[in-house]
């Protein structure tokens, strides 16, 4: 029998792009969880509602605002979000209610919407729990962005570590 303790937790991460918010999230709570030493036991995936971006890098100013601040977002590739993440994933979370929205429009049985919420429900200052788009943004709407991702993705990390008793 698989041994469940032991599997992975598969985390999901969805904005509309899949080139900003999402592909951010991914690579800081990647980051959060390898320095934690518990990276294998994750599975971490990012993805857009929408497909116009699909096969893409994430955005250049996303990415040189992550490594400003530390965190490479690696070799991520856009994709669109599909029903099959449903099945794919214990944990899926919307960076706006529009995505909620869209996510939950896709089940509308309601079979799979305990596993999704928004990102910034666990977030210490959730504002309006919503992670604002920067792509058509002026200023320093990318580093507001990683602030709040950063600040969310720490207790998530947390969390996630004494519910499934990681330490
Ligand atoms: P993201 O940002 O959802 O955080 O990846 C966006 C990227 C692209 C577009 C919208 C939002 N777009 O309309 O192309």
């Amino acid at each position: 029998m698989e041994d469940r303790s032991r599997a992975r937790i598969r985390i999901l991460f969805v904005c509309l792009g899949n080139i900003c918010r999402s592909p951010l999230a991914e690579g800081v709570f990647r980051d959060a969880i390898t320095r934690r030493g518990l990276e294998d036991r994750f599975e971490i995936d990012s993805a857009g509602t929408g497909a116009w971006h699909a096969g893409e890098s994430p955005d250049r100013r996303m990415r040189e605002t992550a490594l400003r601040n530390g965190v490479s977002l690696g070799d991520q590739t856009a994709r669109q979000f599909g029903k099959a993440d449903f099945e794919g994933y214990d944990h899926i979370f919307a960076m706006d209610r529009d995505n909620l929205h869209d996510i939950l429009y896709m089940d509308p049985g309601g079979e799979y919407s305990h596993k999704v919420r928004l990102f910034r429900e666990v977030d210490p200052e959730p504002g309006d729990y919503q992670v604002p788009d920067p792509y058509y943004g002026m200023g320093d709407g990318f580093q507001q962005v990683f602030n709040i991702v950063k600040r969310t993705v720490e207790e998530l990390a947390s969390r996630l570590i004494v519910e499934y008793k990681l330490e």
